[in-house]
């Protein structure tokens, strides 16, 4: 190879390791191999060399282009993997920290208090049931002896909607979880209990009455279920759930359609301190009593040969009193720091259904 193409090709080496990336590497390629690259140009020239050395310096060049080649494809899978090298040691991660604590979910109290409920009651032999939140008027009134005009209806504040056919009787949001007991009688085998917690709706909104609210249904039907049944299963579940095991209960006597005989049942407080218990005063909690007969025979049970006892309570009052919650209109804002304060931890919630 002649002094020229020795420098070319050294001079050419010595750039190639200088380059420190792939723009540099690029432009060295283009500025030998290129159109107008150097190495182009002297065989460009090749013609002009005298034709007795056309052919030895014809050979020595395609030698140094072979030999630049190779010496640029080189450098450039050197340049590359020493890229990906970089880009490894940048994304390093160091799997041995420990992760950041996650945010758990928490559980909301009415959602919380109705496991509770569900949790004692099922305790007792109580199932689960449920019924759709848009009601027959039928299923709402009609079954548990409110019949169209009743005085009780206007007791409801109810949410009528519009007929599926024009003329029949409006469909209605629930007013009370109560209809789920005319299901509940319509689809199961005698005898049974059923609790039916679940949302109730009513035209009513101020401080302490939201449109949309909780209550929970109870039914036990059987040959000889008593009046002492009812007191029984009242008095246990009230002093468990509020976790007093002697909460005085008081059972006053009331008028409910659907049952006869009808009470309210109240519990012990303390009115000016709101502390619950032996505290002299008395505060409503639930309605309940004896299945009327003339609802059994609505859902078709022979009344004189099955008698039961029902109840209704509030969901929201009850959590209230129970955690201490001093405002209804809260518990519908999703604002998330009432939950994170309020809520409860989902893995103590599923211990619950163990636990009780
Ligand atoms: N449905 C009643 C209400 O919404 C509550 C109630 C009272 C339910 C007595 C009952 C019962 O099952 O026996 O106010």
């Amino acid at each position: 190879m002649t002094d020229d193409l020795l420098a070319l090709k050294h001079q050419t080496e010595a750039a190639l390791a200088a380059a420190a990336d792939l723009r540099a590497w690029d432009a060295i390629r283009v500025g030998v191999l290129g159109k107008s690259g150097s190495l182009t140009a002297l065989l460009k020239e090749l013609g002009k060399v005298a034709p007795d050395q056309r052919r030895e310096r014809g050979a020595a060049l395609n030698q140094l282009k072979d030999a630049l080649a190779e010496a640029i494809e080189a450098r450039r899978v050197a340049l590359d993997a020493a890229a990906l090298e970089a880009r490894l040691a940048s994304e390093r991660m160091d799997v041995t920290l420990p992760p950041r604590p996650a945010q758990p979910g928490l559980i909301h109290p009415i959602s919380r208090t109705m496991e509770e409920m569900a949790a004692i009651f099922g305790a007792m032999g109580f199932a689960v049931a449920e019924g759709p939140d848009i009601e027959s008027d039928w299923h709402n009134f009609g079954a548990l002896n409110i019949p169209a005009h009743h005085p009780a209806r206007a007791d409801h504040d109810t949410f009528y909607l519009p007929p599926a056919v024009p003329g029949a009787a409006p469909p209605v949001l629930r007013t009370h979880t109560s209809p789920v007991q005319a299901r509940a009688m319509l689809e199961r085998g005698l005898p049974f209990r059923v609790v039916a917690p679940g949302r109730t709706y009513r035209a009513d909104h101020d401080a302490t009455h939201s449109p949309m609210f909780h209550q929970i249904e109870g039914l036990a039907l059987g040959r000889d279920i008593t009046l002492g049944h009812l007191k029984g299963c009242l008095i246990d579940f009230l002093r468990t759930f509020f976790g007093i095991s002697n909460l005085p209960v008081r059972f006053r006597s009331s008028y409910f359609p659907f049952t006869e005989p009808s009470m309210e049942v109240d519990i012990g407080w303390n009115r000016k301190t709101g502390e619950l218990g032996g505290g002299g005063d008395w505060l409503e909690i639930l309605g309940s009593g004896m299945v009327h007969p003339k609802v059994l025979a609505n859902c078709g049970i022979d009344p004189s040969v099955w008698q039961g006892f029902a109840f209704g309570m509030g969901v929201e009052r009850v959590t209230m009193l129970k955690h201490g919650i001093p405002d209804l209109r809260p518990f519908y804002d999703s604002d998330i720091r009432w939950l994170r304060h309020y809520g409860f931890n989902p893995l103590a919630s599923a211990m619950l259904h163990e636990g009780v």
